[in-house]
């Protein structure tokens, strides 16, 4: 939610800023801005909307080698150029950016800035105006930063700019993520590496409750009393290709693509030299030690938790419950004795999941992380991470971060299944490989689910999802999929509960997808089809070779019963890619949405 982008160097620093923003577009893209330092002083550019409003406006002429910048997604304040950051103080000495929310913004008011005129209706303008307060107590610019943030309450990762100094910026982070990365003369930040790869692969973490002062030379990490830290930096293993469309007219037309190759490369990631699996002994001995699970995650990680509870229930046999993160952050439920938490994260930064994790911690409890992003916030504060190898998602619409999560989940399932004794005759490893070929098979089915989406879905104001078992957990994610990037009203349900209710919702040629993937509950979902046919509904039947009948649109190739969502999945994700394209929605960046969700 919000990215932000921070550069001193050598270069021309708007080119920098704004590339770099465009790779943070993902995070928030409802306006966008950045500031300039130089001699001269500093020069801020914003406009409401996309990154490309933003470059349009921005004198080609601005010359400066530091800057900071902003693409923001709302909290405080309508989406307009007025609340698009960066904001200033009062007498333009400082310039800010901000990613977060400060909770106590109204009581800091109140306290230090009585008689301030606020210009924006933001949260962030709160900072600006405290440091040039504390500045004008005759602090330093970095001491006034420094105590400015340690009134803060809530979540920043913020930028500053002094124009008394146009060769330094001062970043502060707490909660939201924050990356400084090294160069050769050249340092810079950024909310994810991917905005400064352009400039460097070697970064360096900082913590909550921390800053840095950026400059050309060096970056120096601080503790918000003024004590030097020092940490080691790293080299992140980012292709910048990753991160590129390449031949694609969309990221997430080009991720559901990838999702063989993904599930190949967990094989490999998880595969030891006898062709066993491969998982850390920490892991294996957590799992076997916990009485029940506890999987926290929220969207599209929550639909691949449920589906990773009947893993672990099925094939190992330790009870598992799945929770959305933000219900369970204030309604936990009674635990168990020896509980083990996974939370599921693409992003490792959802500030929902981070806020149960930190509940966890203090309870002294053991906690897993399975992400896409091993250095995340929630990756480095859990006891254990297991590493989706997805590669980098940059579509909103989560697609092969699920099926890799999916993935995972079996293999830590099976894993845990053998070290507790259970006989197994299901080997992940070999399954995935047959699973990875059945997803081929539909990416290359593009021509009919485009006429799927087209038939069904070009003109309908809603469309229905039903499945049983496992398969209701896909249509749970086959709903959110289409609801978020198409803004046809989605809903997935478990077959047998339509006649309790919401079969009233049928009408005449109401879009119905069913799921019969699963051997045991297939005739039943047949049966709660024709219940809907018979009151008008159009019905699209998506099924698996072994029991399939003759009108059912699509045929999954036969793959083991558990893992038949990674596969069914896919489908329903190129049919809400084609019906967000014929409706002329922006596939990649859906209204309203941000990839990275770091506010509760
Ligand atoms: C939907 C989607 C979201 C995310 C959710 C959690 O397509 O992407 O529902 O799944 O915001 O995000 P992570 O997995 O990063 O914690």
């Amino acid at each position: 939610m919000c990215g932000i982008v921070g550069y001193v160097g050598t270069k021309d620093a708007k080119e920098i800023l704004l590339r770099g923003l465009e790779k943070l577009e993902y995070r928030g893209y409802d306006s966008a801005g950045i500031a300039i330092a130089n001699e001269t002083g500093v020069h801020v550019y914003k406009e409401k909307g996309r990154i490309a409003n933003l470059r349009e406006a921005v004198d080609e002429t601005e010359a400066g080698f530091t800057g900071i910048g902003h693409t923001r997604w709302a909290t405080h304040g309508v989406p307009s150029k007025l609340n698009a950051h960066p904001h200033q103080s009062s007498s333009s000495r400082y310039t800010i950016v901000h990613n977060g929310v400060i909770e106590n913004y109204e009581q800091l008011r109140r306290e230090h800035l009585v008689g301030v005129e606020m210009v924006s209706d933001t949260d962030t303008e709160i900072i600006v105006q405290l440091v040039e307060k504390f500045a004008s107590e005759s602090k330093t610019t970095e001491e006034a930063f420094r105590k400015s943030l340690s009134v803060l309450k809530g979540s920043y990762a913020t930028a500053l700019l002094d124009n008394q100094d146009p060769n330094t910026i001062y970043v502060g982070k707490n909660k939201s993520p924050l990356l400084v990365g090294l160069s050769d003369s050249v340092n810079v930040v950024a909310s994810d590496a991917m905005a400064m790869l352009q400039v460097t692969n070697e970064f360096v973490e900082l913590y909550d409750e921390e800053i840095v002062v950026v400059t050309q030379e060096k970056a120096t990490i601080k503790t918000l009393d003024g004590e030097e830290v020092s940490r080691a930096s790293y080299v992140a293993e980012l292709d910048s290709s990753d991160i590129e469309k390449g031949t694609y007219p969309h990221f997430m037309l080009k991720e559901i693509d990838e999702q063989p190759f993904v599930i190949r490369n967990i094989i490999t990631k998880y595969k030891d030299d006898n062709e066993s699996i491969k998982l850390d002994e920490n892991i294996r001995q957590a799992m076997a030690e916990a009485d029940r699970i506890y999987i926290i995650a929220a969207g599209t990680s929550y639909h691949a938790g449920l589906v990773g509870k009947e893993f672990i229930e099925k094939i190992s046999g330790i009870p598992t419950e799945t929770h959305i993160a933000s219900e369970f952050l204030y309604n936990m439920p009674l635990l168990s004795k020896k509980p083990l938490f996974i939370f599921i994260s693409q992003s490792g930064e959802t500030a929902d999941s981070r806020g149960v994790l930190v509940n966890v911690k203090k309870l002294g409890l053991p906690s897993l992380t399975i992400t896409n992003v091993p250095g995340s916030t929630l990756s480095r504060e859990s006891d254990f991470t297991l590493h989706t190898f997805a590669g980098p998602e940059i579509a909103v619409a989560s697609t092969k971060a699920y099926t890799a999560q999916m993935a995972v989940l079996a293999i830590l399932a099976v894993d845990s299944a053998i070290a507790r004794g259970v006989k197994m005759d299901f080997d992940p490893l070999q399954e995935l490989a047959i699973v990875a070929n059945a997803m081929d098979i539909f990416t290359n089915q593009k021509d009919t689910l485009e006429q799927i989406a087209r038939d069904y879905l070009s003109l309908s104001r809603n469309c229905f999802f039903i499945g049983r078992s496992m398969d209701f957990h896909v249509c749970m994610e086959g709903s959110l999929k289409l609801k978020e990037i198409s803004y046809i009203q989605a809903e997935g349900f478990a077959g047998g509960e339509l006649k309790h209710g919401t079969i009233a919702l049928i009408e005449e040629g109401t879009p119905v997808i069913g799921l019969a993937t699963q051997e045991n509950v297939h005739l039943n979902i047949r049966g709660n089809m024709k219940e809907v046919v018979a009151r008008g509904a159009n019905p699209c039947m998506i099924s698996m070779e072994g029991f399939a009948e003759e009108d059912d649109k699509i045929v999954m190739p036969k793959v083991h019963k558990y893992l038949t969502p990674l596969v069914s999945v896919i489908p329903l994700q190129l049919i809400a890619y084609y019906a967000a394209l014929h409706r002329g929605c922006d596939v990649d960046k859906p209204r309203n949405l941000a990839k990275s969700v770091t506010v509760e």
